[in-house]
């Protein structure tokens, strides 16, 4: 769901007529807007202290050229965006159903059954990003939306974008110590295997509540990598995601476990859909709303 505009908050953003503000993360500030042909859209804003950066600009050019060569059913496509402009925008098809972080933290874990559902998807997801030769780098729980017919993944390659600026202005790395790899958390090289360790991370909190390595500052975290703290199902679905070690694996090799072990769990509710069925059908009927006072 989304805030109603404050006084000051924009109108307009390029093509799209602002109409709320889905929230705030790290770049900057996403708002719910209406393309000319009445589409709602995710308009997300980047932060002035990043705009002011050449170095981010140009990578978020680069970066946003790449994301929409992205084609899934579990990705939600990039639409538009402007880099030059005083305030730069990334547009996304909005997608109406809660992230999975929200959809867990207001109604606990997801049944086994849901969470292979969702591994599936994220894996098909991520394959099509791999394929354009992109590395996520963030994908963690607020980063995956649950719609009524799928989970869908979001800002990819973009904290790219922030990593070039960060590590130019303070030496730090961007990230979310709870779900990133070992060595993306070391500064190291990245690839594919990186975002199927945080797929493993991300699968743990979908079946627990709690990412694996709990939460914390990456040392903390990262201690833990090697015996992920949680038991049980939530061990299984860790090494489903990330193999036998971390960073290894691939979205091949993860669709094709996930699959065969949901056919191996019949008859269990896939919980995720009715929640997201119930929050999406609360955003369709306001989205209605607001498309017929336009
Ligand atoms: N395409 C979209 N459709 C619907 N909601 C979206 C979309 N993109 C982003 N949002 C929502 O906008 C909000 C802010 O997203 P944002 O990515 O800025 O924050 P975040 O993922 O929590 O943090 P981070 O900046 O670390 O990625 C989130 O609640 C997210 O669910
Ligand atoms: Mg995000």
């Amino acid at each position: 769901m989304w805030q109603e505009l404050q006084p000051g908050d924009p109108q307009v953003i390029g093509p799209y007529r602002i109409r709320g503000q889905l929230g705030v993360g790290g770049m900057g500030r996403v708002f719910l807007g209406l393309s000319e042909g009445g589409r709602p859209v995710a308009v997300k804003v980047v932060r002035a202290d990043l705009a002011a950066d050449p170095e981010f600009r140009t990578r978020f050019r680069r970066e946003i050229t790449v994301a929409r060569k992205v084609s899934s059913q579990f990705t939600a496509p990039v639409l538009d965006a402007d880099v030059d402009g005083p305030a730069p925008w990334l547009a996304t098809a909005f997608v109406a159903g809660p992230s999975l972080a929200d959809a867990v933290s207001q109604h606990g874990p997801l049944p086994v059954r849901a969470v292979l559902e969702l591994a599936a998807g994220l894996a098909e997801g991520l394959r099509a990003i791999h394929a354009a030769g992109i590395v996520h780098r963030d994908l963690k729980p607020s980063n995956v939306l649950l719609a009524p017919d799928g989970p869908r993944v979001i800002d990819f390659g973009i904290s790219r974008a922030v990593e070039a600026s960060a590590l130019t202005h303070t030496g730090m790395v961007v990230g979310s110590p709870g779900f990133m790899s070992p060595e993306q958390a070391e500064g190291g090289e990245v690839g594919p295997p990186t975002d199927i360790f945080s797929l493993g991370a991300v699968l743990a909190y979908a079946a627990t509540g709690e990412g694996p390595f709990g939460s914390g500052a990456y040392s903390g975290v990262m201690r833990a990598a090697g015996a992920p703290n949680s038991p049980g199902s939530c061990r299984n679905v860790w090494v489903i995601g990330s193999g036998s070690q971390p960073a290894t694996g691939s979205t091949a090799a993860v669709s094709a476990r996930s699959s065969r072990a949901v056919g191996r769990w019949p008859g269990s509710l896939a919980r995720h859909r009715s929640i997201s069925g119930r929050t999406s059908a609360g955003t369709r009927s306001r989205l209605a709303g607001l498309c017929t006072t336009r």
